[in-house]
């Protein structure tokens, strides 16, 4: 964490730190109250708990796709009518898009690690919960094991079709990951939870107005590979890597792509150019004259 911090404080010095939450609480060090050593534990846990999970969901969506073509139709289906084809999705296209939030929360339930690897808490205080005693120190198992998250079978109609339980309306708001089990229970439940929804949701839409994800071929058989989901065996399970070939839709979706990749680079030019302005000396002489 220090090696980054003094990488962003070395680079607001040179004038090329791009946009960050670090660097805007570098910048802005006086509007917060906590302690230096409270702001590292805090980025390091944003970066700790933020970057492996959303990258297991994406990568479980590139499996998905690739095992059940008739979901990545119903996906794509869903996003070309709802959105067309001259733009990409955007954050108001959300209520609109239930069969990305369902692929969305299928990715998300799908093998998660509450599942693979269980997390169990301990109580430090004695506890009474509807009339039962639990003494201090009790260890309570995850019960993700026994729920519906040790199904292997990925069925994102489980969200959609009013003949599953699991089905909620309405259709704008649900499905959602509000509450939902793969990010844990109780207090150390992950506070992470509507950042990464709104993430995925539209990574996920746009992914699926821009591409297509096919098995690659193999080489030795000349049929498609046989792709299987494989963890490194740490504490935290790292999915290991498997080749997915993502292949642009047409020149016409690669030009939207590129085109709004252009204004997110003329955006972060403009916005580091206005506050070097607004930061240097002259223009604070010249407003206050
Ligand atoms: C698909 C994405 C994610 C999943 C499935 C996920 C899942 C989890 C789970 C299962 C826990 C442990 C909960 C427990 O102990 O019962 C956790 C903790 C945590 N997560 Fe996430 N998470 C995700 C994304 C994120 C993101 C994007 C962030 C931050 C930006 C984040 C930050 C954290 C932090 C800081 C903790 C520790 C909380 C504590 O111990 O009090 N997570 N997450």
């Amino acid at each position: 964490m220090l090696s980054l911090r003094r990488k962003i404080e070395s680079g607001i010095e040179q004038g090329i730190a791009r946009d960050s939450i670090f660097r805007e609480y570098v910048e802005n060090r006086e509007d917060y109250e906590v302690t230096e050593q409270e702001a590292d534990y805090a980025f390091q846990s944003m970066l700790g708990g933020g970057a492996r999970s959303p990258l297991n969901a994406i990568m479980t969506l590139c499996y998905l796709m690739m095992e059940h073509p008739q979901w990545q139709q119903k996906l794509q289906a869903e996003v070309d009518i709802v959105v067309g084809a001259d733009r990409l999705p955007t954050f108001e296209d959300i209520p609109n898009l239930p069969i990305v939030r369902a692929v969305v929360k299928e990715e998300v339930r799908y093998r998660t690690i509450v599942a693979e690897l269980g997390i169990p808490h301990r109580l430090d205080e004695d506890d009474v919960y509807e009339g039962y005693f639990f003494a201090k120190g009790t260890v309570f198992p995850d019960q993700g094991h026994r729920s519906i998250l040790m199904d292997k079978t990925a069925h994102p109609a489980r969200w959609l079709d009013p003949g599953y339980p699991t089905y909620r309306e309405p259709l704008t708001v649900h499905p959602d990951l509000q509450n939902f089990t793969p990010f844990g229970y109780g207090r150390c439940a992950c506070p992470g939870y509507d950042f990464v929804e709104r993430t995925l949701v539209i990574m996920v839409a746009r992914l699926a107005s821009g591409f297509n994800f096919e098995k690659p071929i193999d080489p030795a058989t000349k049929e498609p590979a046989v792709i299987e989901i494989r963890y490194k065996p740490t504490p935290n399970p790292r999915r290991l890597p498997f080749a997915c070939c993502i292949v642009s839709k047409g020149e016409k979706r690669a030009e939207i792509i590129q085109k709004e990749a252009n204004n997110l680079k003329f955006h972060s030019r403009h916005m580091l150019l206005r506050r070097e302005l607004t930061q240097s000396e002259d223009f604070h002489q010249n407003r206050d004259e």
